[in-house]
Formats: structure tokens, C-alpha cells, sequence
């Protein structure tokens, strides 16, 4: 048996590597950018690779070879269930409602008229919200229909960018008076004003669809609940002074009073039913029921270094440490395990 990691400094396979290395797991580091790297993953069992939806070259192929494999045999994380909607509201939209989840009701568009007909008679304020983007980026709250009006014509007009300057500067501002950033960072973001990011300069402007979503209010925080391998763990973000939106604000609380039985049991049970391996859910709420926004794999590890413990699947309760990058690697362990049984 052997397991071949993709190495990225700063993703899981950081965390992935030491876990294989503390407990004798054979592995390999893999080179996913190569052009042989089918051939080159013939001795191993599966391939891990914590792919970034930032990095151009990452979502050039990163799926495909993964999904390729998988249809293949072979074990891969994350697989086609649990990373095809990655980074993709649209994508989630339509899963949500394949599975029938509790969500903040969410109307798509892929033509203007039908854009400018729905706006006449919606409720505001609402959400618009890009097919990509974290940590709030491109999310905007729409407070009439003529904001709604502007939206749709850029939509389906020049397009939008794939970073907003303006809240770019914004939230480096907000950061930098936090002392949470440094000045440079705010002189890059001012420069984005002119200059694209990379991913802007790999897949253009987004447009040809426009996504509005109800606002869900009195939310002045967020939940998101991480299931992986049959135990989750869970943080709770405050918004932004004056914003409605808490991803992204840095503004973490982690002790477990935060968090009810149902919505750890909610996320339990979604994740089983559509068989991921890993997932976060966000989760604001609406007369008291929990909605999902958002879900994703991929996450960044610094928010979850002080959760002060899980709970299994049966609720329970597991005080201190613990090491969800493992539980990736053990999940993976058991699917290969399966496959191997005569
Ligand atoms: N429909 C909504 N109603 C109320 N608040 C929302 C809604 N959608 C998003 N938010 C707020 O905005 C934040 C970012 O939205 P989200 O869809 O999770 O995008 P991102 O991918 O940037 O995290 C959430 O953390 C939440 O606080
Ligand atoms: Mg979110």
C-alpha cells in the first residue's frame, strides 16, 4: 500500500506528509504538473492533492486528473463527490436542490430578460453573489432593483472582474487599522485597480449568468461546521463592522457553547448523504432554522488551529487536539482497504 501526495507548501500535504511520517504510512511525493503523472502513480494505491482554487494551473486540470483516476480505480482525495462543486456557487446551487437541503433561497439567470423580469417583483435587499470567490470577496448586498438593474446589465454587458478592487482596498484598509495587514498589502490591492491578479489574466471577467440570493437577516455571525470522516469541528465568524458578511472577517470565536446539537447533527447527516470526504458548510439562520449558504473542501488551516476539540457521529464530544488532516489520510486508508477486499 502507498499513498502519493501532491506537494504544495502551505496546503494539507504539509500536515498529510508529517502524519505518513509519524505513523509509518508508505507514501510518495507526486508532481501533479507532470506530463506523466498517470505513469508516475502505477506503485501507489491513491493520490492526495489539496488543490487551490486561486491557482491558475491548479484549475486548468486538477479535476480532471483526479476525476480520471478515479473512474479508473483508484482512490483519490478529493474525489468527484466532494470537490466537482468546489469554488462553484452555481454548481452548489443546483446540488442543494438536487438534495432538497435547507438553503437561503437562491434564483440563477442565464438571460437578461429573465434577470430584469424576476428583479421587478423580488425582495430586497438581497445577496448577489459570483459563481467564485472566498472570504466574502464577491459577495455584495443588492439593496433595490435599481442596484439589481446595474448588476444585470454588467452581468450580461462587460462582465465582472474576477477580484473587486474597490473591496479589495477596502477590506486591506479594514485590515491594516486592525493591525491585521501590513501597508503593502493595501499598496498591492490599490494597484490591482490597474493591475489583474492571475487568475484574472488565466480565465477572464464572469459573466453570462447573474446569481441573487435572499438575505437571510440579523445574522451578525456565521457557522461553519467541517465533516470529515465521520467527525466534525466547528467556528463561529462574526461580520465585519457594519457589513452583513462574516467570511473572512478574522473575527473567530471557538468554544463549543456556539454550536447546538442539530446543526452538528445537520451536518453529519448532509455529508453522508451525498458522500463526501470532506466538506465545510456555512450556516446562517432563519426563525431558528440553520440555512446552508455556501460548502466547501478546501479551507484555510489557520482558522482551526484553536478548536478546542470534535464530535463523532454520535455527538460525543472529544475535548483537545486534533488532526483532521489525518482523518483525511485514515479515510482514504479505509477506501483503499475496502478495494482491496476479495
Ligand atoms: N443570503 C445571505 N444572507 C445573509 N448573509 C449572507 C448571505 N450570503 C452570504 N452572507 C454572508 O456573507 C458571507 C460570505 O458569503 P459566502 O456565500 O459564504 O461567500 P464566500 O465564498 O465568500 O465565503 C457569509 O459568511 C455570510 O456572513
Ligand atoms: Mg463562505
Amino acid at each position: 500500500m502507498k499513498l502519493a501526495i501532491h506537494l504544495s507548501r502551505g496546503s494539507f500535504s504539509d500536515q498529510w506528509i508529517a502524519y505518513c511520517e509519524k505513523y509509518d504510512i508508505p507514501f510518495k511525493i507526486v508532481n501533479c504538473y507532470h506530463t506523466n503523472i498517470v505513469q508516475k502513480l502505477q506503485d501507489c494505491d491513491a493520490l492526495m492533492w489539496h488543490h487551490n482554487h486561486a491557482l491558475p494551473q491548479d484549475l486548468l486540470f486538477a479535476k480532471q486528473l483526479l476525476f480520471s483516476l478515479e473512474q479508473a480505480g483508484k482512490v483519490v482525495f478529493p474525489d468527484f463527490n466532494t470537490a466537482w462543486y468546489f469554488d462553484d456557487k452555481l454548481g452548489q446551487k443546483y446540488l442543494f436542490d438536487a438534495f432538497e437541503l435547507p438553503v437561503a433561497k437562491t434564483n440563477v439567470f442565464y438571460s437578461k430578460k429573465e434577470a430584469k423580469d424576476w428583479v421587478k417583483t423580488a425582495t430586497y435587499p438581497m445577496v448577489f453573489k459570483l459563481r467564485r470567490g472566498a472570504g466574502s470577496r464577491n459577495v455584495r448586498l443588492i439593496k433595490n432593483k435599481n442596484q439589481a438593474r446595474t448588476i444585470i446589465k454588467k452581468a450580461f454587458g462587460r462582465g465582472f472582474r474576477q477580484y473587486d478592487a474597490w473591496g479589495g482596498i477596502k477590506e486591506n484598509w479594514r485590515k491594516l487599522m486592525l493591525s491585521k495587514a501590513m501597508p503593502i498589502e493595501l499598496m498591492k490591492a490599490i494597484a490591482h485597480l490597474w493591475v489583474p491578479i492571475t487568475l484574472e489574466k488565466a480565465i477572464g471577467r464572469e459573466k453570462g449568468y447573474v446569481y441573487f440570493q435572499e438575505f437571510i437577516p440579523d445574522n451578525d455571525f456565521d457557522i461553519r461546521v467541517i465533516v470529515i470522516n465521520k467527525k466534525a469541528f466547528a467556528i463561529k465568524r462574526s461580520v465585519r463592522k457594519n457589513d452583513f458578511r462574516a467570511s473572512g472577517s478574522g473575527f473567530i470565536q471557538y468554544e463549543k457553547h456556539h454550536f447546538d446539537d442539530s446543526i452538528i447533527l445537520t451536518s453529519f447527516k448532509i455529508a453522508k448523504k451525498i458522500k463526501t470526504q470532506c466538506i465545510a458548510f456555512d450556516y446562517v439562520v432563519k426563525d431558528k432554522e440553520h440555512l446552508i449558504l455556501e460548502v466547501s473542501y478546501g479551507f484555510s488551516k489557520h482558522g482551526y488551529y484553536d478548536c478546542p476539540g470534535y464530535w463523532d457521529e454520535k455527538l460525543k464530544w472529544h475535548e483537545g487536539p486534533f488532526n483532521p488532516y489525518g482523518w483525511m489520510i485514515e479515510d482514504v486508508l479505509q477506501k483503499v482497504n475496502e478495494q482491496k477486499k476479495p
